[in-house]
């Protein structure tokens, strides 16, 4: 099988950045950079620093898992990755993309090229189809509706709910709709997977078959994934796990 999900694109195929032509995967060498990474909120006056001079590299290929106790700020470090928020300071680069510094934008299009989020919910639009749903993300790009429709369908295949393509949210089981929700955030063949406790609303067996779906992302399709979680079993398919306290990783 193609390492690329969009029905065998090749590389050189994908449609170039705005600057800097297509992304060339490099295994191995760091894609996620984070250098004294700082994020202070306000609550009114009153400053929350969340994460604080944080350092984190992450290598591209690798799979790995974030844990930590609640309100320990892995999501705020996940939208930092994934361009949905912007550092206070410090530097986060990913895939050479320096975040700090693009506009909202240009941070649309890195995310578009890049990305691909799933969230503990799903966040499946619920009056779309299963396939309507996975096409969501290619009605931004110029393709045609044929083709949306064909990439639709084969990340739908890639989860294995091809047959459901015409099922509504409500029709599916919770873990079929995260399917969906993961076909969704691979249809676009993102360079970067982030989940933001993906199996935390599932059953174990549930669980379990999102988890070996994340697996064969990683390596069948070379998706660097980072997956934030509380599960341990889910801990342990990753390759690498790290733990956020108090706004700073734990060696
Ligand atoms: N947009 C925001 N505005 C203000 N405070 C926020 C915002 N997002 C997160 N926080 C605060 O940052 C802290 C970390 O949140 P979060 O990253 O969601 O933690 P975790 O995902 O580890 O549970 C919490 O205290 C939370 O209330
Ligand atoms: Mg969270």
């Amino acid at each position: 099988m193609s390492e690329s999900v969009d029905s065998g694109a090749s590389d050189a195929n994908k449609p170039a950045d705005q600057e800097g032509g297509p992304y060339r995967p490099e295994p191995g060498k760091p894609i996620i950079e984070m250098s004294k990474v700082g994020k202070t909120f306000f609550r009114g006056k009153e400053p929350v620093k969340v994460l604080d001079d944080l350092d984190l590299t992450i290598a591209e290929g690798a799979f790995e898992a974030l844990m930590g106790p609640s309100g320990s700020g892995k999501s705020t470090l996940l939208n930092l990755i994934a361009g949905l928020d912007q550092p206070t300071s410090g530097l986060a680069k990913i895939a050479g993309n320096d975040l700090g510094r693009m506009s909202d934008g240009e941070l649309a299009k890195f995310r578009a090229r890049h990305i691909g989020f799933i969230f503990q919910a799903y966040n499946l639009i619920p009056v779309l189809t299963a396939i309507e749903n996975v096409e969501l993300p290619l009605l931004l790009t110029s393709l045609s509706g044929a083709e949306r429709k064909k990439r639709a369908q084969t990340a739908l295949r890639v989860v294995g709910l091809e047959d459901r393509s015409s099922h509504y949210p409500r029709q599916l089981s919770g873990g079929q709709e995260q399917r969906v929700a993961i076909a969704r955030a691979i249809v676009n063949d993102p360079t970067i997977i982030v989940a933001d406790e993906p199996t935390g609303d599932l059953d174990r067996k549930s669980a379990d078959d999102i988890l070996a779906l994340l697996e064969k992302l990683n390596v069948e399709f070379k998706k660097t994934i980072l997956m934030v979680t509380h599960d341990p079993q889910a801990a342990e398919r990753a390759r690498i796990t790290r733990r956020l306290d108090k706004g700073r990783l734990a060696s």
